[in-house]
């Protein structure tokens, strides 16, 4: 039987504009190709997992102005449930200033109202979820808020994955609630300083029972207990890497919930994260089923 995926999580406009390198401080250069889009980790997450066809929930918050609107109407776009974004007024939405060189990107963030999401927006959220739903949740909100939140859904039964993105002092306190950590590699070397399997290892001694480190173009490990395996990212040629960890995280689990086993659900995001960087953008860069199937295969 086919899973919900709840998303709880940012939300975020995203101003993006290109420029051939960094400026120098005090200096002024020019960009191109400005443009605003729909983004915030855990929009994207959401959007990817309604475009890939699973049954989503949204729960976070926006400020009650013309970037909330737009973002709300992005995730009803692509199906996703809004009913338990909560919209705050006097505050700004969450923007995301986005300077992106040779196909990277550097990222300053506004959080607004994601700042003020509270446990009652998780609770709000979590109504209607049932045993052995995904919760798939972000470090863009305040973390202890969070971390009620993954016990939250723990207690229900959920399968819980935390993307620890960024990366937050005091996550450590709440990593034995997940199911499943999904991070990059300096999100990984910011938990300890050890080689991938003695991290993993420490991780998995704690609870987790699937770790996944992403390794950009050269694609990503898994360890469980007693097992490392790795696979190699799928050649693209890379415009622009925002959210292509969004697309992973969303498609993975978009994946579990249609019952796929996790190493079957790993290839399945990888192929929709290698599509994501290939174009600009957040939202408007994620990849349909559709897609991903003309391309690779499913
Ligand atoms: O992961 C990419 C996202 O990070 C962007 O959409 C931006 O909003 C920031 O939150």
């Amino acid at each position: 039987m086919m899973k919900k995926v709840f998303v709880f999580g940012s939300l975020n406009m995203d101003l993006v504009v290109n420029s051939p390198c960094l400026p120098q401080a005090g200096e002024t250069m020019y960009g191109t190709g400005f443009f605003t889009n729909p983004g915030g980790k855990g929009a994207n997450q959401a959007v990817a997992c309604g475009r890939l066809g699973a049954e989503t929930y949204m729960g976070g918050a926006v400020g009650a102005d013309s970037f909330g609107e737009t973002l709300m109407e992005g995730l009803k776009g692509c199906g996703v449930n809004t009913g338990a974004i909560r919209v705050i007024p006097d505050c700004s939405s969450g923007i995301a200033v986005i300077l992106v060189t040779e196909g990277d990107n550097r990222i300053i963030l506004d959080g607004g109202a994601n700042g003020r999401v509270m446990a009652e927006d998780a609770d709000r959220l979590l109504e209607r979820a049932g045993e052995g739903d995904i919760f798939l949740c972000q470090l863009e909100n305040p973390v202890e808020v969070i971390g009620y939140a993954m016990k939250a859904a723990r207690r229900r039964g959920m399968y819980v994955i935390l993307n620890p993105a960024p990366m937050h002092v005091m996550v450590s306190e709440y990593l034995p609630c997940c199911d499943m950590l999904v991070l990059n590699e300096t999100e990984f070397s910011m938990l300890g300083k050890d080689s991938l399997a003695a991290g993993s290892r420490r991780l998995l001694d704690m609870g987790i029972r699937d770790v996944v480190l992403t390794l950009g173009a050269k694609g990503y490990c898994h360890t469980t207990r007693g097992e490392i395996v790795c696979a190699e990212g799928v050649p693209v040629k890379a415009v622009d890497t925002t959210a292509a960890g969004d697309t992973f995280c969303g498609a993975l689990a978009a994946s579990l919930a249609e019952g796929k086993t996790v190493g079957e659900a790993l290839q399945f995001a990888n192929k929709a994260a290698a599509i994501t960087v290939t174009r600009r953008g957040a939202q408007c860069s994620i990849p349909t089923f559709q897609e991903i199937f003309d391309r690779y295969g499913g």
